[in-house]
């Protein structure tokens, strides 16, 4: 499974890349925001961190733009910037439409905000390279959180579509676990949820003991 970092942030990123080898990033706009820069410094500055690899970073064009043939100018402008940026649309008809028109032109999606199997299925079946089920904010809505992608992998098993799997909006290692038995090709979590998903007071309490042992232990 691949591990994305939810994030528009360059410490965090930089921090990722160094230290959990990351295979790409997702970005948002509430994560550009939290950045602090400008849309375009945001972005630019990312992409610069991935330079000469193959990893993918999701950059999502404006939400207001309703019009697909709009939506497709501004995917188009954005993934001139990099050859990283794969185009972040939010589903709904124009933006299955605007999928299915940059696939033609070759410029890679991420079907995001999906929320059930036939939104994912429209987005596979258009060409998107990725679908991102919000997993955290069906849980947080009284659904569960990852019936989702198991359900979403029978899809496209069943019809072949080369399209993979983010498991988005993830809230605890709990999830990332879960997130990976269930198959998702991908998963997409924010710093601390990675960070969190490297420990666990059992670990500590373990090694707590280990260190007085070894400590009471004479080494010669
Ligand atoms: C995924 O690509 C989204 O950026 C992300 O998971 C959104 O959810 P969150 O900001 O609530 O975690």
């Amino acid at each position: 499974m691949k591990l994305f970092l939810d994030s528009a942030k360059v410490d965090e990123i930089k921090h990722g890349i160094e230290m959990w080898d990351i295979d790409g990033v997702t970005t948002n706009p509430k994560h550009v925001q939290s950045s602090g820069k400008p849309l375009e410094q945001a972005i630019t500055e990312i992409a610069g961190l991935f330079k000469s690899t193959k990893k993918p970073v999701s950059v999502e064009v404006n939400p207001h733009i309703t019009d697909w043939r709009e939506m497709v100018d501004e995917a188009v402008r954005l993934a001139t910037i990099s050859p990283n940026f794969v185009i972040k649309i939010g589903v709904g008809e124009a933006g299955f439409k605007a999928i299915r028109e940059l696939a033609n032109r070759g410029v890679r999606t991420n079907a995001t905000l999906i929320f059930t199997v036939a939104q994912a299925w429209h987005a596979a079946r258009a060409g998107a390279s990725f679908v991102s089920p919000f997993l955290g904010w069906r849980e947080q809505h009284g659904d569960d959180a990852l019936e989702l992608v198991p359900e979403i992998m029978q899809m496209l098993t069943n019809y072949g579509y080369e399209c993979e799997i983010i498991a988005a909006a993830i809230r605890n290692g709990r999830q990332i676990g879960e997130a990976a038995i269930a198959g998702a090709h991908c998963v997409t979590a924010g710093f601390a949820v990675y960070r969190d998903s490297f420990s666990n007071p059992y670990t500590t309490m373990g090694e707590g003991i280990f260190q007085q042992a070894w400590d009471a232990t004479p080494k010669v």
